[in-house]
């Protein structure tokens, strides 16, 4: 656990990105008791400044020193976790790291507060925050599999460019403006322009040919629901939108379920709401799930191709749920 005091010094690795920001908005939002705030970058950015709280705190350039005296560190910057997270828990902090560089080590808890809050207790200093796509559709798929034991799913992922970070988000604006001005669009993040298109590639590809992102469901949902036997087929796919991811999922559950058990079961989960009213034409979308904190359930009825199975898709803010909020969750239950 974190030693027990009335505020805590805390650095923020990847101030400068899109979810170290969000991280910043989400600390002071709930007022996370930070008696001092360390934002940390690379050297490219060191210098610019962060506003907190009211402040604008200059972020200083990630070293091996940068963790002296801080009880809490968030990272969210990628493959350097490798390196420094590991180092920021020797100098005494508690990491809580958003990248998938840790999730699947056996002693590192892979923790989605709502699900398995208690996973926590095992901590060695070093927490995982789970992937984004796989967080939102958890948040839905939980609580049906507690109510009727999932078995497999078959899913596919809508998922915003904010997920690949800053430049991805300059990357599909820029793209816009060049269709309206006629100009060709330039590619640097993604392989192939994202406006007006969708791409069916989010991360490498594994010789199996699945992507790395489409096996996290799997890997890391059999971690958070502590269910070894889950499986998932999962087609990962960018669509321009800026902001938050959406799911579309059939699952098949051991026990019979019916659209109105399952619409009990969503309505009372934790930071989920169910929004399915098909014939208003009110669902889950991702232009009104982006800055919310909870996620949305929506379009469920009963799967034609599974034995005991639901159809449903859920939309959620893959930089809140998917990362900040879930992280600072974190922080709060330790
Ligand atoms: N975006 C999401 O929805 C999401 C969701 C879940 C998890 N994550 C994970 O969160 C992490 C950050 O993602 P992001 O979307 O915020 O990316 P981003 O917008 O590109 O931001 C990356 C941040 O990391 C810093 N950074 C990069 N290399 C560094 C280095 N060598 N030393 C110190 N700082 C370094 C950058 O600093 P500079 O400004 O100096 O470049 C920037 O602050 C990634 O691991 C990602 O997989 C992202």
């Amino acid at each position: 656990m974190v030693n027990a005091k009335k505020s805590y010094h805390v650095a923020v690795v990847g101030a400068t990105g899109a979810v170290g920001a969000e991280l910043l908005r989400v600390l002071e939002r709930r007022g996370f008791p930070v008696e001092r705030l360390r934002p940390l970058c690379s050297q490219r950015s060191a210098g610019t400044t962060v506003s907190f709280r009211g402040e604008e705190i200059p972020a200083t350039e990630l070293s091996a020193a940068s963790f002296e005296g801080i009880d809490l560190a968030f990272f969210s910057a990628g493959e350097i976790s490798r390196k420094f997270a590991p180092l920021a828990r020797d100098a005494g902090a508690v990491v809580i790291d958003n990248s998938s560089v840790f999730r699947m080590e056996p002693d590192v808890p892979l923790v989605i507060p709502e699900i398995n809050g208690d996973d926590i207790r095992q901590h060695r200093g070093l927490i995982a925050n789970p992937n984004c796509t796989t967080a939102v559709a958890l948040m839905a798929l939980y609580p049906l599999h507690r109510a009727f034991g999932v078995r497999r799913v078959v899913a596919s992922s809508y998922q915003a460019v904010s997920g690949s970070g800053t430049r991805a988000i300059n990357e599909l604006r820029s793209q816009v403006e060049a269709a309206a001005e006629k100009r060709p669009p330039a590619a640097e993040i993604y392989p192939h322009p994202i406006a007006f298109n969708v791409l069916p590639h989010v991360d490498s590809f594994l010789p199996s040919g699945y992507t790395r992102e489409e096996m996290k469901m799997q890997n890391e949902g059999r971690r958070i629901m502590h269910l070894p036997e889950f499986r998932a087929s999962v087609t990962c796919v960018r669509v321009p939108v800026y902001r938050a991811h959406s799911v579309a999922v059939s699952a098949e559950f051991e026990r019979a379920v019916s659209v109105e058990e399952a619409h009990e079961v969503l309505a009372k989960a934790p930071g989920l709401e169910l929004v399915d009213e098909p014939q208003n034409n009110r669902y889950p979308m991702p232009l009104f799930t982006a800055g919310k904190d909870n996620c949305e359930v929506g379009r469920v009825r009963r799967d034609c191709a599974f034995e005991n199975g639901l159809a449903f898709w859920v939309s959620g803010d893959q930089l809140l749920k998917g990362a900040a909020l879930n992280a600072v969750q974190i922080a709060e239950l330790l």
